[in-house]
This record gives C-alpha cells, sequence and structure tokens, in this order.
C-alpha cells in the first residue's frame, strides 16, 4: 500500500544553484516532509511543506541525550530525464536497525517509501543531471520530548529534506582523483557492542575530534582502527575502506562496529560478478603499511553514498606517509566508480536491479 500525504507548496520556489558548483550539502530544495509519532497513537500527519527553519523546545530530549537517527540515499537523474532511486528498501532496513538500537520506535516500509518518492516527486526539477551530481535525500527521526529524564522519548519527528549535491570530496570534483588519509591511532569510533553500526549522530560527533587532527595533516579523513588493540583497520569518517593487496580487496567485517555501508555490500556485489577476490575479514594496519612498503598494495578505496567511491593515494599514520601504488586512480577504483554511478544514472544498464524509477 502506498501513501499519499498532503502537501503544501512553496509560494517563493528558491532559485536552483550552478549544477557544476554544488559541493555537498549546501544547498536546500523547495519542500521538506514531517512526520509525527506520539506514544499510544504510532506515526501519524505526514505531510510534505515548504523547507523552512523548525521550532524546538530548548528542553527537547534530542539537544541533550541526542537520541536521533538519520539515513543517506539518493536520485538520480537518467539519460531520458527520468529519476531512479539506488536500493532504497536497503536504507529502509537499515533505518529500523538503527531504530532498534537507539529505542526509536520502528517505521513501516510503505511510511518511507511513500514519503521519499513523493517529496522527490514534488521537487524533481532539483534532481541535477550534470556527470558527478545527485540529489542527496537525508531521512532523520529525533526524539522531541521535553524531559530530563535518561530515557527514550514518548514523542518524534521524522523528517526528509533534500541537497542538490556533486562530490563529497572536492578532490573528485569532475572525475576521481585520490584523497590523503590519517589513520587514528590514538581516538576511537565504536566497540563491540555500541553504536557503530547505526547510523545516528553521536558517532559522527565523537568522530570530529579525530578529523580536526587529520585536517591539520592536510588529510580529508580519518581511517579509524579498532577500539580494543588500535591495529585493526575498520572505516574512514564517511565511508567504508576497501584494500587490494595483490589480488585480493580486503574490507573490514560487519562486527558491529563498522557502518553496513549499501555501497560497500554493492562493491562487494560487483567485485564478485568480476571474479575479483573479495575478502571480508580484519585487517592489520601494520600489514597495509608492509604491503604499501613492498609494492604488495595495489588500490585502497573507500565506498559510500555521499563518498560514492573515493580512490586513496596515500595513508598517514603514526608521522609517516604510506603512498599506495604509485599514488594515482587505480583500475578497480575507477570501474567500480564507473559502473556503480553508471548504474546509479542509469548509463549503464542495472543487470543487478538494484535502480527503482520514481
Ligand atoms: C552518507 O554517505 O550518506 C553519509 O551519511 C555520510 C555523511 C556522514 C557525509
Amino acid at each position: 500500500m502506498s501513501y499519499t500525504f498532503p502537501v503544501t507548496h512553496t509560494a517563493t520556489p528558491k532559485e536552483k544553484p550552478d549544477e557544476t558548483q554544488l559541493g555537498f550539502g549546501r544547498y536546500f530544495t523547495d519542500h521538506m516532509f514531517i512526520m509525527d509519532y506520539d506514544e499510544g497513537q504510532g506515526w501519524h500527519d505526514g505531510r510534505i511543506v515548504p523547507y523552512e527553519p523548525i521550532s524546538i523546545d530548548p528542553a527537547s530530549c534530542v539537544l541533550h541525550y541526542a537520541q536521533m537517527m538519520f539515513e543517506g540515499m539518493k536520485a538520480y537523474r537518467t539519460p531520458s530525464g527520468d529519476i531512479q532511486l539506488f536500493r532504497p528498501d536497503m536504507n529502509f532496513e537499515r533505518m529500523n536497525r538503527t531504530n532498534e538500537r537507539m529505542c526509536i520506535p520502528a517505521m513501516e516500509e510503505d511510511i518511507f517509501m511513500s514519503a521519499i518518492t513523493q517529496l522527490v516527486d514534488v521537487d524533481r526539477d532539483w534532481v541535477p543531471s550534470v556527470q558527478g551530481t545527485s540529489l542527496y535525500i537525508r531521512p532523520f527521526i529525533f526524539g522531541d520530548e521535553v524531559s530530563f529524564s535518561v530515557l527514550p522519548a514518548k514523542r518524534y519527528r521524522f523528517m526528509v529534506i533534500l541537497s542538490p549535491v556533486g562530490s563529497y570530496y572536492a578532490a573528485n570534483d569532475g572525475g576521481l582523483s585520490t584523497t590523503r588519509i590519517f589513520v587514528e591511532d590514538e581516538y576511537i569510533r565504536a566497540a563491540v557492542g555500541g553504536t557503530g553500526f547505526a547510523k545516528c549522530g553521536g558517532n559522527y560527533a565523537g568522530g570530529m575530534r579525530a578529523s580536526k587532527k587529520a585536517a591539520e595533516h592536510q588529510c580529508k579523513d580519518v581511517l579509524w582502527l579498532d577500539a580494543a588493540e588500535h591495529r585493526y583497520v575498520e572505516e574512514i569518517g564517511t565511508s567504508n575502506a576497501f584494500f587490494m593487496i595483490n589480488d585480493e580487496v580486503i574490507t573490514a567485517p560487519l562486527m558491529g562496529t563498522i557502518l553496513p555501508g549499501i555501497t560497500r555490500n554493492s562493491v562487494i556485489q560487483l567485485l564478485k560478478k568480476w571474479g575479483i577476490k573479495v575478502s571480508e575479514r580484519r585487517l592489520l594496519i601494520e600489514d597495509v603499511v608492509k604491503a604499501a612498503k613492498d609494492g604488495s598494495l595495489k588500490e585502497v578505496f573507500s565506498s559510500g553514498t555521499a563518498a560514492v567511491i573515493s580512490p586513496i593515494g596515500c595513508l598517514y599514520y603514526k608521522g609517516e606517509d604510506n603512498q599506495v601504488a604509485d599514488g594515482k586512480v587505480g583500475p578497480v577504483a575507477q570501474k567500480v566508480y564507473d559502473t556503480l554511478y553508471g548504474i546509479q544514472t542509469g548509463a549503464v544498464e542495472d543487470d543487478m536491479g538494484w535502480t527503482v524509477k520514481i
């Protein structure tokens, strides 16, 4: 069953930004979706309204105890002008897994899908078409009860906002290029039993101290190591990490500490389909450094909704640069990017059944 929500159209549509200068999360469309939850009533009163600031009580629990979650997904413009989503069912499933961990009420799939598709349809003129661009979709839920009790809220708001975007890393504007990444061996992101697998804001707030350190060392992002020993590679600040050593592509296993990326899952499926050996297993940072030095580290890249495929040319670890091969974009990362972004935008035939037209 699909829902049709009431729409209040904006009286003052905004001027659309230059599609070649979008950056990431700088512009927002004309409308947004809001729905409320009250204990005993469930999710109710979904509606599409003009994009505008919301009012929130200063004592709202989310502002103090951060009971919230978010998702990240994209809509793409195909060569024929259609609009399509990429594996939205995976975002829905991950949302409810996060909700369960954060004590946020579950939502039914039809509400989620109807909210996303109807909002994107209302703002369909905002889906960009320039190479490398898309419409980023940010669904989020937050506890909104006026209370200082450290308990799950009895009231929530579910919202969806949309942002036309280019590359997350400016280095990838107009095509792929490599970034330099800081290997963080002091602070940690997530431990087993924590919230590492959940998409909640606290995971990112706790990571900003390390991102600041990375920026001070002219690095674009952080590569996290495991919490217990600070020795095993986990994920990049915004994305999952892949390491190609000789002919094996290795990525961290899903042990509850890393985000189960939808792009990560898609990359694994594509590599397997192409007959490239891919392993979800623990990998020591010492082995990565050793491989960089002896030349067996062929490629490193990250994958994510925002990051898409971001090749890494250098890993800065314990005061030393470890160049990955020749420091340039590798053929595997390039092929994964071309295929994945091609499927997402309809330029490459979707023989995986991943895209959903709006
Ligand atoms: C996404 O890729 O959708 C994310 O949520 C990463 C974001 C923190 C930039």
